[in-house]
């Protein structure tokens, strides 16, 4: 498939970024055995694939606008152009040497996300997509899922960690999932699972307490996939909630369905009382 300019530049990029992290992933798997462990060598590698996608992308767009999850906002010039970057969705998966974890960036034009890759070093998938060219794994075309019943549905989902999010609610969702979906997955990088269901490998996902760059490339994947996503409501606010549900038309909004009742659930007073 051809792919235009801009995507190309996202791939080099994204290829650039990809081999210093995989390199850097084998000095992961050594120092799991070390006292001191990798954490501060994750957190050098991490800066380092954003310093190489950063400079790919601006030798090729200069005036674009940047914002980026390790180097926050850099405007540019040209106020029409964003990239949206995340150079490393899935840190803690990396920081045990477990290869599932990628490389996001999004182009956004004026607000909208025009173009968007998802890279995995690891096993080499690039999923790529444009807005009305439809979504692609390492070339060949991706769609989300055809089923429709909810019981043999596999769903993917984001956890949040102790003491941050709503950790009660959260256990009301999880149960919601487990009584009425075939299996539920938790893989730790937001961009793969968006991703994934974009290639029919996860049924839906959802997850709150998301940034930008967790999502712009992954929901531009999943719409030109055929896939649905919305807020945990229904509603557009995606970005503005930081929450996703995303799945194909009938899986969402089983999905979001099921998520509203197990919310009322956990306001209940017999859920809270329970909880305490
Ligand atoms: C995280 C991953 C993870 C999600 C977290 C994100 P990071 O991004 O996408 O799957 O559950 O909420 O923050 O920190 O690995 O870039
Ligand atoms: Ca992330
Ligand atoms: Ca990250």
């Amino acid at each position: 498939m051809l792919h235009s300019a801009v995507l190309n530049v996202m791939i080099k990029a994204a290829h650039r970024a990809g081999r210093s992290l995989k390199r850097d992933l084998g000095e992961v798997e050594q120092l799991q055995v070390s006292v001191k462990g990798p954490g501060n060598f994750v957190t050098a590698a991490d800066r380092r694939a954003e310093e190489i996608v950063r400079e790919e992308l601006a030798k090729a767009r200069p005036a674009y606008g940047f914002l980026g999850e390790e180097g926050g906002v850099r405007e540019g010039s040209d106020k029409t152009h964003r990239w949206i970057v995340d150079p490393l969705d899935g840190t803690t998966n990396f920081l045990h040497g477990i290869p599932h974890f990628a490389v996001s960036i999004a182009l956004e034009r004026g607000g909208a996300i025009v173009a968007g890759l998802t890279y995995n070093p690891a096993n080499d998938e690039l999923f790529v997509a444009e807005r009305g060219k439809g979504a692609f794994l390492n070339n060949q075309r991706i769609r989300v899922a055809a089923r429709r019943r909810v019981g043999d549905a596999i769903v993917g989902c984001g956890l949040p960690h102790y003491g941050r999010g709503d950790l009660r609610l959260s256990r009301y969702e999880i149960a919601a999932a487990q009584q009425n979906f075939a299996g539920l997955r938790r893989y730790g990088s937001a961009t793969l699972d968006l991703a994934w269901v974009a290639a029919g490998r996860l049924d839906a996902y959802w997850e709150r307490d998301l940034s930008p760059w967790d999502m712009a490339a992954g929901v531009l994947l999943l719409r030109e996939a055929g896939g649905f996503a919305t807020d945990l409501d229904g509603g557009e606010a995606i970005f503005a909630k930081g929450q996703i549900a995303a799945g194909n038309e009938t899986m969402h909004r089983e999905l979001v369905r099921l998520l509203r009742e197990a919310g009322k659930e956990a306001a209940a007073p017999a859920a809270i009382a329970e909880a305490k």
